[in-house]
């Protein structure tokens, strides 16, 4: 089986590190141009950008802010003209407990579901837009996570919620357009070595991760982009509007 995505072009939010990192090199190795998407990590990016080839390019845009995220979009059809596969990859788990104040509980519920799940809706938003008026293929690609079905530990109450509205979102897409080709998938990580799980490895220890699981070593972001970039390769358009699950055995349902 042989995967070509020369000449398609991909937005991955959240390629500055961690699974949108591995997700976009995978996506150039197969010819795709990628537009990568980063937040803080400006070097990285641009680095990565430039590694990748195919013309591939960063933006950055803060997913706090509304505006950043359309301008995000605006600013890829500008430079790129076209945009055939997205992928919302970019996420923040920020530990919240529930003994926390008012204010801070509520601030940080709120950009929990502004980053994780309104971000992602606005590019889907414009998306389907984008796709629908070329009347293009379009592909949706949405990182959302094993907390959705499973649910998190108490702190994380807001980001499992964010996760779960994502997986409703991708399957209404998916009922909705598929007649005018535009297909929305799932994929689901359990845990996954990156930045964001360091907070839980030092809080729970590694041993809870890996006991969890049924496989013999901790999920990697390697693990996840093959799986991405066959979705986008369009060899799975029949399974749009599921979820594919890549936990290592964790949690199967
Ligand atoms: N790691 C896991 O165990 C795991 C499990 C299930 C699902 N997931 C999901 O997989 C996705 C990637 O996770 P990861 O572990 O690779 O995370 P990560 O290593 O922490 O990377 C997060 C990415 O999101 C970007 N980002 C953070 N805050 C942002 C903001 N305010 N605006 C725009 N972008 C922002 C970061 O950009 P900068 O670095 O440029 O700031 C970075 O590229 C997330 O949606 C996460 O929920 C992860």
């Amino acid at each position: 089986m042989y995967v070509n995505l020369s000449g398609l072009n991909v937005l991955v939010t959240g390629a500055s590190r961690g699974i949108g990192k591995a997700i976009a090199s995978k996506l150039a190795e197969a010819g795709a141009t990628v537009a990568v998407h980063y937040n803080k990590n400006v070097r990285e990016a641009e680095n990565l950008a430039h590694v990748l080839g195919n013309d591939s390019q960063a933006f950055q845009a803060d997913f706090a802010k509304t505006d950043e995220v359309n301008s995000l979009f605006d600013r890829v059809i500008g430079e790129f003209g076209s945009l055939e596969i997205l992928i919302n990859n970019a996420g923040v788990a920020i530990d919240t407990p529930i003994t926390e104040t008012d204010k801070k509980w509520i601030d940080s519920w709120n950009r929990t579901m502004m980053i994780n799940l309104n971000a992602a809706g606005i590019l889907c938003y414009r998306a389907i837009n984008h796709f629908l008026q070329r009347k293009s293929l379009g592909r949706i690609i949405n990182i959302t996570s094993r907390a959705a079905f499973r649910g998190d530990q108490a702190e994380y109450l807001a980001y499992a919620t964010s996760k779960g509205g994502m997986v409703a979102m991708t399957a209404s897409i998916a009922r909705a357009y598929g007649k005018q080709g535009i297909k929305a998938f799932n994929i689901a990580p359990g845990f996954v070595k990156t930045d964001m799980s360091q907070d839980f490895i030092e809080k729970y220890g590694a041993e809870y991760a890996s006991g969890d699981i049924s496989l013999e070593r901790l999920t990697e972001p390697k693990d996840i982009a093959p799986m991405v970039t066959f979705i986008a390769s369009g060899m799975a358009d029949h399974a749009t509007g599921s979820t594919i699950d890549i936990n290592a055995g964790s949690y199967v349902h």
